[in-house]
């Protein structure tokens, strides 16, 4: 062993050696200065106040992004000016563009429907299924257009799809036993639900529903498109089929908000999640 001089310190006999840096380790040490200091000439690096220096090379990764965007809106551009040109009817019996809208639909759903209706559009409590053939508003494509067009109940757009059902409970136009007994005849009528009826309470609840809910519901409970009022007599709830869930609806009222999308998405962005929609397997 080459004898190391010492520095001279030493602590609790433990002596501290001047060895030099090994020559690999420092010529890298050099090598990566080197490069940081030619990186921050060549590449955006330095922050200024509103922005970082610019480099030599003059390349910015947005830039890059911005450019794809522009290479695939160049790509998909006279697909979405046929899109906007056709009738609602003629999409999906154009291959092309049924191709396009299942793609672009998808896309389109994925990043502004699926948080309230379920990446698959199967939907949740108070998020409608739509995938089924029962519809709120109507599943034909004008239907579905407008929808997503205008929303459901949306504050910021005059033409929004609207509808209240009153809120028998909390502003009293039912008192508790009479929703017990409404709830129970709903149960009645339903197809399956969680909840067993009581013959008696469903018997009297026949009268309440008469007086108070036919006119949206319809006289045989099958529904308004019109109002957005379900059909009470199949098996799909959007709010729950047994007797708390249907008690608590009749007493607070629901109030379904969807957002309008004109402001948001184009006529082709609209019409693409429309036929997408529309071909999931419950359109009208
Ligand atoms: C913030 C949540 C939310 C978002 C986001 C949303 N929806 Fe909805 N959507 C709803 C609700 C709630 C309803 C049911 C409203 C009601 O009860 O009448 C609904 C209803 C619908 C209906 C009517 C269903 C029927 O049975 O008639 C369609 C069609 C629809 N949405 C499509 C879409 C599309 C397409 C998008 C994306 C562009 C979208 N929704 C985004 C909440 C949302
Ligand atoms: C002014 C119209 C209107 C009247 C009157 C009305 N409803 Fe409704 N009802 C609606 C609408 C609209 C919805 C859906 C609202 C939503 O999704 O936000 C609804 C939803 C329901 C639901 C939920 C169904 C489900 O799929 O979960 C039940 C149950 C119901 N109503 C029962 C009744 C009963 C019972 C009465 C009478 C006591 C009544 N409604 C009166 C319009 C009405």
């Amino acid at each position: 062993m080459v004898e190391v001089q010492s520095t001279g310190h030493s602590w609790d006999g433990i002596e501290e050696y001047d060895n030099p840096l090994p020559r690999w380790w420092l010529w890298t040490f050099y090598a990566t200065v080197v490069w940081a200091f030619a990186y921050t000439i060549f590449y955006p690096a330095w922050p200024l106040v509103t922005r970082a220096t610019q480099g030599l090379l003059n390349t910015t990764t947005r830039a890059e992004v911005a450019a794809d965007i522009a290479a695939f809106n160049a790509q998909n551009a006279p697909f979405e000016d046929r899109l906007v040109q056709v009738s609602l009817q003629e999409i999906p019996t154009d291959p092309e563009l049924a191709n396009f809208t299942n793609n672009a639909g998808a896309a389109i759903f994925r990043t502004w429907c699926a948080q309230c209706h379920g990446s698959g559009a199967a939907g949740a409590r108070g998020y409608p299924n739509l995938l089924d053939n029962e519809w709120l508003w109507g599943g034909t494509l004008e239907d579905i257009h407008y929808t997503v067009s205008h929303g459901i109940r949306s504050p910021d757009d005059p033409d929004t799809r609207y509808s209240e059902m009153p809120r028998f409970g909390i502003d009293g136009l039912l008192e508790p036993e009479q929703i017990t007994q409404v709830a129970h005849f709903v149960l009645s009528i339903a197809d399956s639900p969680s909840s067993t009826p009581d013959p008696a309470l469903a018997a009297a609840g026949r009268v309440i529903f008469e007086e108070n809910c036919t006119a949206c519901h319809g006289e045989d409970a099958t529904g308004d498109e019109f109002q957005g009022a379900p059909n009470l007599t199949d098996a799909i709830w959007l709010y729950g089929s047994d007797l708390g869930s249907v008690e608590r609806l009749i007493h607070d009222g629901p109030f379904g908000v969807m957002p309008s999308w004109t402001s948001r998405l184009t006529e082709a962005e609209i019409r693409s999640v429309t036929a997408y929609v529309h071909g999931l397997g419950g359109g009208e």
